[in-house]
């Protein structure tokens, strides 16, 4: 049936995953009922005057009217009640919205062209992926290191600018556990809808077994390569010899590469390791400068490795 083949979505708004929401919601349903009511009773006022008043004959003449202190007092005042009470309702969802509690979990949020980077004060890193506790208070410090990019998480209702050269915060409270989307929300180039990430919600002995297990153990080179491919450099870089923002990696390793100002150098191990950690250092020359960020203190050595495993198998 074709009504069945289309997706609906089951509410207005998404899940609520966090007290936030459910306050932010209540808010706008609020304001979505009031602006209903107001609409019906100006337009239907309108079309009930429009009649009820209506010119009976060409003699009929306008009724010599000044004002009307009481009427006009009251569609001041009503109006203006609702405006102070929906301004102090807003400010109280903001300000629970801003102020982070004291004994909030921190992570360090990291935004680049054009994926996300979470670090945890163990030292743990996790791209793409923020793993955290239910029901535990989370405080994000964020920065980006290029341009402003801003981290919305829709079912939390939660978004704020992250800012190069400086931290900007966020915090929140899971109720749910679950994946949420987070998304990029400043357009910050032509890869801006692919800078994705998720937040996972888990329990809280299966968020500490997280934090200790190596996401790495027991995997080749060449898989731990694929997995910081597939989230790290996939936004610009494809498996085949398509250009993309980046070049694509088959049939990249033992290329000659040709540079700005025409220099050449073959593709090997070095070259690979220079491109990932001063970008700028060489640009091939059909490529404008500047467009990959650096991974330096980003990828710890097995990464880096593992990156050029996987694009040497790309070649064989
Ligand atoms: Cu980052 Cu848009």
């Amino acid at each position: 049936m074709f009504w069945s083949s289309v997706a609906r979505a089951s509410s207005l708004m998404p899940v609520q995953g966090t007290e936030i929401a459910k306050q932010v919601d209540q808010l706008y349903v609020f304001l979505l009922w009031a602006s209903f009511v107001s609409c019906v009773l100006v337009i239907g006022g309108f079309i009930y005057f429009s009649f009820k008043y209506k010119r009976q004959s060409d003699n009929d003449k306008t009724a010599y009217i000044t004002h009307n202190n009481v009427l006009e007092f009251t569609w001041s005042f009503i109006p203006f009640l609702i405006f102070m009470g929906v301004f102090g309702w807003g400010w109280w969802v903001y300000s629970n919205m801003r102020s982070a509690p004291k004994d909030a979990l921190e992570v360090q949020v990291i935004g680049q062209k054009w994926d996300w980077a979470f670090l945890y004060k163990s030292g743990k890193s996790s791209p793409a992926e923020l793993v955290v506790p239910v029901n535990t208070p989370i405080k994000l410090v964020m920065t980006s290191r290029d341009v402003i990019h801003s981290f919305f998480v829709p079912a939390f209702r939660i978004k704020q600018d992250v800012v190069p050269g400086r931290y900007t915060s966020l915090w929140f409270n899971a109720k749910k556990e679950g994946n949420f989307q987070v998304f990029c929300t400043e357009y910050c180039g032509d890869q801006h809808s692919a800078m994705l990430a998720k937040v996972r919600v888990v329990s809280s002995e299966q968020y500490s077994e997280w934090l200790q297990n190596d996401p790495y153990k027991g995997l080749s080179m060449l898989d731990i390569g694929q997995k910081v491919y597939s989230v790290r450099c996939i936004a610009c870089h494809s498996t085949t010899d398509q250009k993309g923002v980046g070049p694509g990696f088959a049939g990249l390793f033992g290329k000659e590469r040709k540079f700005e100002g025409g220099a050449v150098a073959v593709a090997d191990e070095n070259y690979i390791r220079e491109s990932i950690l001063n970008p700028n250092a060489k640009v091939l020359e059909t490529y404008p400068a500047g467009v990959m960020p650096t991974f330096a203190g980003q990828l710890s050595e097995e990464e880096i490795m593992g990156a050029i495993e996987y694009v040497k198998s790309l070649t064989q």
